[in-house]
């Protein structure tokens, strides 16, 4: 018989010697104990020509390939900005029939600009990646942060306002939210795509100085502040080059200016050259066909532009590998933060979490504009019977809207919401008032709505004003949506006013009841001709899957309003700049020539306004605007106490800060948005009137009273020199104006630099 002793040692000599046989190196590329940039080079290294061009375009719809014989994994990108978009099939955009891919919908990103909260935007993030990482995506193709010139734009409603400065805050937590999870996002469109019209087929001509200030400074707080793991190239043409193949845009700015180590993704079909795909910048090609414009082929991919047409101008060598290297390079980073990050979270969906962010954004986001006579909150003492009139009460708006559109677990509509809050103390009735879309499908994703109406419109107004006299209390929802033309991918609006004859029935409802709120449920401004008849409006954005529960909460008053536009509304379309000064649709000319239509024919759209954008343009023409950028009330009140600065005088490597103080004189818990604008009191060069410099949201209960502070530096003061291409803050006296909106100034400090 063996001695145990015995027996334990033979085990340990064999399973020694089995081990050194099976003991396998793990390449460095795998290996996590290794430095990430160490790991790229080997797997670099490992890689044939054809698998590294392979990296370099779509397999599919939505993905891209990884290596598979080295088990680096595809890339799973999604839409977009507001929530994940549904599956759809490998090569087609129908619908894939997954019953497990509903997801919560998220407020629109004017809605989460709206509430100046960036915390707001911290759990936005988060929430949202959460849901792409349970979905199993490793790109989230958002945020939008394409500045808002002109209210017909149908995408405005996926971007975060007119504003420089607001949107650079607002995006940043979002990005570390989302990436928190290993999910990456691609700040989008990357840059000059400000209108849907003639998105393909239009080159802006813009000046440096306007391009620096105005529209690039979201896209850098984006790459440089947020880290944002990708972006995404636009559509439109910026110096006669496409915007996701441009030297200027992402080799001179993006990647050597802002030193960007992330990926250059094509928004879907804005490659069309080879040589300029691999030279300027673009690393990742994404198209919808062949070249994303034109229905082609299917499963066309190896035709794409950074496919074979790439791989055979290597092969005859007339291009190099160094910009293949840098590309692939760059994609493996992004493997080792997203695909192959063995510590990203698992993610989920819908959880209560998600439900509460999604309804408290929408809470804070929505806007109390105008509120005469307090006519809300809704006093339910007051309140036997509350008429809901308007198509926005009963329609579903997740589906629609272009590439935004999303497949809801729920949606909690206007109407339901409002009975759910009021129902048991009053009698909630609804009429329809008009009717506007029918429309409810997206994709093949269907609302589910049957939203067909045989009445005349004057039954349907009579039957509103009816219900509007017998009614305490009047709510009307209406606005836009999501049907082509209006808040919509693809196209822009066609005029400014309100669409289906809406102004009438809101006249109509004023004379009918005293008692009326009128709720626009848009992305965009409107005009309001009915402005001075009605006491109350309320702007309430997209709100995605809480929509209903939010803007009950904020007509019962248990949400006290707190969101401040993130844009102008003008009163007319022709006080807005690009109408006024610079170029919309496009040139006139070549408009009246024909041009824009194809590619071959693109028209150029200058934007003569250059930095004069918003309220930058309002204030310096001194032209009254309908609704301010920055505006917001509540429903108690706040009063600022005089500013203070620190000093009087600083130099250019100082900072200087600015102490107020907000107290909620009022008799309700309320939120206040401090926000604090710089006048360049005398320049050498044009500046606006004032330029928002720091906002700050404050919680206050009644009576109570906080004190805010902004610090800043010189390049708050500063403008962007195009000779010398550089910011330059310009010696002088300056003067800090901070208030509760952009035409709200309560207290000025002046100081000077030297
Ligand atoms: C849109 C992008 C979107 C992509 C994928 C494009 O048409 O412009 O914003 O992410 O499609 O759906």
């Amino acid at each position: 018989m063996l001695k145990k002793t015995a027996i334990v040692s033979l085990f340990t000599l064999i399973s020694a010697s089995y081990m050194a046989q099976n003991t396998t190196v793990i390449p460095v590329y795998l290996d996590e104990s290794k430095p990430v940039e160490q790991r790229v080079q080997d797997a670099l290294s490992k890689m044939t020509l054809e698998e590294k061009i392979a990296m370099l375009h779509a397999q599919s719809k939505f993905s891209s390939p990884g290596v598979p014989r080295l088990g680096i994994p595809e890339f799973w990108t999604t839409d977009g900005p507001h929530g994940v978009r549904s599956e759809v099939k490998w090569d087609e955009w129908d619908q894939a029939g997954w019953t497990n891919d509903s997801i919560i919908a998220y407020p629109a990103l004017t809605a989460l600009s709206a509430t100046w909260n960036k915390n707001m935007s911290w759990n936005y993030g988060k929430a949202l990646g959460e849901e792409a990482r349970y979905r199993k995506k490793d790109i989230l193709l958002g945020p939008g942060v394409n500045i808002y010139r002109t209210p017909l734009n149908g995408r405005n409603f996926e971007y975060m306002g007119e504003d420089p400065f607001l949107t650079s805050k607002m995006v940043v937590p979002y990005i570390k939210g989302v990436q928190s999870n290993g999910v990456a996002t691609s700040v989008k469109h990357y840059a000059l795509n400000n209108q849907e019209m003639f998105r393909h087929t239009s080159n802006v001509i813009i000046d440096d100085r306007a391009l620096y200030e105005i529209y690039l400074p979201p896209f850098k707080a984006a790459v440089t502040e947020g880290d944002s793991w990708t972006i995404m190239g636009a559509y439109d043409m910026y110096k006669g080059q496409y915007a996701s193949q441009n030297q200027y845009l992402l080799n001179d700015i993006l990647k050597k200016e802002w030193s960007y180590k992330g990926v250059v993704l094509s928004d879907w079909g804005a490659v069309n050259n080879t040589e300029q795909a691999i030279h300027n910048g673009l690393d990742l090609e994404f198209g919808s066909w062949t070249n994303g414009l034109s229905e082609g082929h299917s499963n066309a991919y190896d035709s794409y532009y950074l496919a074979q047409p790439y791989l055979k101008l290597i092969k005859e060598g007339k291009v190099g590998t160094k910009e293949l290297d840098d590309k692939v390079t760059r994609l493996l980073r992004l493997a080792y933060k997203t695909t192959m990050n063995r510590n990203k979270p698992f993610g989920n969906i819908a959880s209560e979490e998600h439900k509460a962010v999604a309804r408290e954004i929408g809470e804070e986001g929505i806007v109390l504009l105008k509120n005469q006579g307090n006519v809300l909150p809704i006093d339910i003492s007051k309140a036997k019977k509350i008429a809901v009139i308007g198509e926005n009460a009963i329609k579903i708006m997740t589906v629609g809207g272009g590439s935004s559109s999303l497949k809801v677990k729920y949606e909690t509509l206007p109407l339901d919401g409002i009975k759910a809050r009021f129902g048991k103390q009053a009698d909630v009735q609804y009429a329809r008032g008009y009717v506007g879309d029918i429309g409810g499908e997206y994709n093949g994703v269907k609302s589910g709505q049957n939203l067909k109406e045989e009445r005349s419109p004057e039954a349907l107004l009579n039957e509103a004003v009816a219900l509007a006299k017998s009614s305490d209390y009047v709510i009307f929802v209406g606005g836009l949506n999501k049907a082509d033309f209006q808040d919509s991918e693809g196209n822009d609006r066609k005029s400014y006013g309100l669409p289906y004859n809406q102004d009438n029935v809101i006249s109509a409802l004023a004379k009918a009841n005293k008692n009326l709120a009128v709720v626009l449920v848009s992305g965009n401004a409107v005009a309001m001709p009915w402005v001075k008849e009605v006491p109350t409006i309320v702007q309430a954005w997209y709100l995605g899957s809480e929509a209903g529960n939010s803007i009950a909460a904020v007509l019962a008053g248990d949400a006290n309003p707190s969101g401040k536009l993130p844009f102008t509304f003008p009163v007319k379309l022709e006080d807005n700049a690009a109408h006024q000064m610079g170029e919309y649709p496009g040139n006139k000319e070549e408009l009246a020539a024909g041009k824009g239509k194809d590619q071959q024919n693109p028209i150029n759209i200058k934007y003569n306004e250059g930095i004069l954008v918003g309220y930058r343009w309002h204030d310096t023409k001194k032209i009254k605007p309908l609704f301010s950028f920055g505006h917001g009330l509540s429903y108690t009140t706040f009063e600022f106490e005089k500013a203070k600065a620190d000093k009087t005088t600083m130099s250019q490597d100082d900072k200087i800060t600015f102490t107020v103080s907000v107290k909620n004189t009022g008799k309700r818990a309320g939120a206040e948005v401090a926000q604090l604008y710089i006048s360049d009191l005398k320049s050498s060069v044009q500046r606006p009137t004032k330029e928002l410099k720091g906002f700050e949201k404050v919680f206050l209960k009644p009576g109570e009273e906080k004190e805010v502070t902004f610090t800043i530096d010189k390049t708050a003061l500063s403008f962007f020199d195009a000779d010398k291409h550089e910011w330059v803050a310009e010696p002088g006296d300056f003067e800090a104006l901070i208030g509760n909106s952009s035409d709200a100034i309560k207290t000025k400090v002046k100081f000077t630099l030297k």
